[in-house]
């Protein structure tokens, strides 16, 4: 099934160690989290996408998590307004990027809003509530997505960095959940396949059209997947979970 046909996506930069994070494995090796980036490059590329790689930007560490940047569908894109201070600006060059692609919307002041907090789930959106994003930009983001026909929800997250560091819709009322997220019972209509602690991050596993990524070492999240019939590339993104990055946060897909 095509869903996507492309991705935006950023290269790390030297200055990547210097990013937010407080997972505690250490720092990234920049060398590794290259080789890592192109592996999900090709990823993407054997999904059907074509890709536009952005070279690295120094200026801003978090930067190849373009995901936070913008939300984007094939019809309209909205660019997002980082809910951390250090990566405010991350955005400005992702909207130059977007432009010529797509008709933009914009999320304005007292609006933060991450991108990684935005769960699409067929003609429906979800936006989590955290420390990235706040109601304000929820109530913007709301607004310019029932223009284009969609439903929009507010859910509160508690104790993740974003919405989608625990919760990742697979298509076909398929769900993935961490097993303590606090909004649950927001989700009953949906299967759910449930991430236990010692699997909880690949709860960011990414379905992008005939396939499902899915970060590698979490075999259990990966038999669960493929038992409801999805194909599974496995994605070694071991220096992006030292800095706080699940799959889904390397690219913008549309
Ligand atoms: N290091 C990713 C983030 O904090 O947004």
């Amino acid at each position: 099934m095509k869903m996507f046909t492309r991705a935006i996506v950023r290269k790390p930069a030297e200055t990547f160690a210097n990013g937010i994070t407080t997972a505690n494995l250490g720092k990234p090796d920049i060398n590794l989290a290259l080789k890592q980036h192109e592996a999900y490059c090709e990823a993407l590329i054997k999904c059907g996408l074509e890709l536009t790689v952005l070279d690295p930007n120094p200026k801003f560490p978090d930067s190849c998590f373009v995901e936070d940047t913008a939300v984007v569908t094939r019809d309209f894109g909205v660019i997002a307004r980082p809910g951390d201070p250090r990566r405010l600006g991350e955005e400005v060059e992702i909207q130059k990027v977007l432009e010529p692609m797509l008709t933009l919307c914009y999320i304005e002041e007292p609006g933060k809003l991450d991108g990684g907090d935005i769960m699409q789930a067929d003609n429906r959106f979800f936006i989590g509530l955290s420390n990235r994003t706040n109601l304000a930009g929820s109530k913007q983001l709301k607004n310019i997505v029932s223009k284009y026909n969609y439903e929009a929800y507010s859910i509160p997250v508690c104790n993740l960095l974003h919405f989608k560091t625990g919760v990742n819709y697979l298509g076909d009322n398929n769900l993935l959940i961490h097993k303590d997220f606090c909004s649950k019972d927001d989700f009953k209509s949906y299967n759910q396949i449930v991430i236990e602690d010692d699997e909880e991050y690949a709860a960011n596993s990414l379905r992008v059209n005939d396939y499902v990524l899915v970060p590698k070492g979490f075999p259990k999240t990966k038999a669960s997947i493929e038992n409801l019939g999805y194909q599974v590339i496995e994605v070694d993104l071991s220096e992006y979970q030292k800095m706080d990055g699940g799959l889904s946060c390397l690219s913008l897909r549309f």
